[in-house]
């Protein structure tokens, strides 16, 4: 058998239990990373993960909420494989509502899971990570484009770290560091069901005639871990099935 792309490479998820996450982390595995990844809800879910991916996951409970959980999670990724290599912030929420209608916990929570996670992550990640080190964040194509009222707080955070990616970007090239952000169109997870009630409002706008698949988000992220992408950094990459024209 030939070696993967990330053999001896070794990688943190954030929200990794289901969705767009646990198909990055079976990608990354698949690609020959050790990889961890965190859940905050779903334990059985993860665990379930971990067993398909098999004895290159581990899944580590924290919650993004949490400071101190992100912090611990980097600390206990980077002890468990001995340093980290590739770090995907993907863990986030969506509250859509209009801005008269959400509350200040879902604003809350949506700046803290989606943005102020994926700062802590990467500052504890800087620590370890080296030549070669690879930070890829999940924005969203709703940071550029929203054709449905009520997302305006989502698409604000993920064009927030759209703009991190790319100031970050400069910080860290000199350490042979890329940072990209991939941004998927609608992808069929519990979050945004391809069946759900947004469906064929968003197929409206889309060049495809489907949403996007988890395992197609993972090969794009394995991708730009990978030695092959060492040129791409600060980037805001759309993966989004002709969205929005
Ligand atoms: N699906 C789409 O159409 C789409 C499109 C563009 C961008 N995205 C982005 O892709 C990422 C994943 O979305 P998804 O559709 O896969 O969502 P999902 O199916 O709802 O899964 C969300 C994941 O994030 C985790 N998570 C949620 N809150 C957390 C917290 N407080 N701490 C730690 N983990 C937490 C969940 O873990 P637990 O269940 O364990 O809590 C779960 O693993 C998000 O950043 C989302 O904005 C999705």
């Amino acid at each position: 058998m030939t070696a993967g792309p990330l053999e001896g490479k070794t990688a943190l998820v954030t929200g990794g239990s289901r969705g767009v996450g646990a198909g990055i982390v079976a990608r990354l595995a698949a690609d020959g990373a050790k990889v961890a990844f965190t859940y905050a809800r779903s334990k059985d879910r993860a665990e379930a993960v971990a067993s398909e991916v098999g004895d290159n996951a581990y899944a580590i409970h924290a919650d993004n909420l949490e400071e101190q959980d992100v912090v611990s999670a980097v600390a206990q990724t980077a002890e468990r494989f001995g340093g980290l290599d590739i770090l995907v912030n993907n863990a986030g929420v969506g509250s859509f509502s209009a801005i008269t209608e959400l509350t200040m916990d879902e604003i809350d929570s949506m700046l803290a899971i989606n943005l102020r996670s994926a700062i802590v992550a990467i500052r504890e990640s800087l620590a370890h990570l080296g030549e070669g080190g690879r930070i890829i964040n999940i924005g969203s194509i709703n940071a550029e484009r929203m054709p449905l009222p009520g997302g305006s707080i989502y698409a604000m955070t993920k064009g927030a770290l759209a703009s991190l990616t790319r100031g970050l970007a400069r910080e860290l090239a000199a350490r042979g560091i890329t940072i990209n952000n991939v941004q998927p169109g609608p992808v069929d997870t519990e979050a945004n069901p391809a069946n759900g009630p947004s469906a064929s409002a968003l197929l409206e706008v889309m060049a495809t005639d489907r949403f996007g698949t988890a395992a197609e988000i993972g090969a794009f992220v394995s991708y730009l871990a990978g030695p092959e992408a060492a040129y791409i950094t600060g980037s805001s990459l759309n993966i989004d099935g002709g969205f929005g024209g």
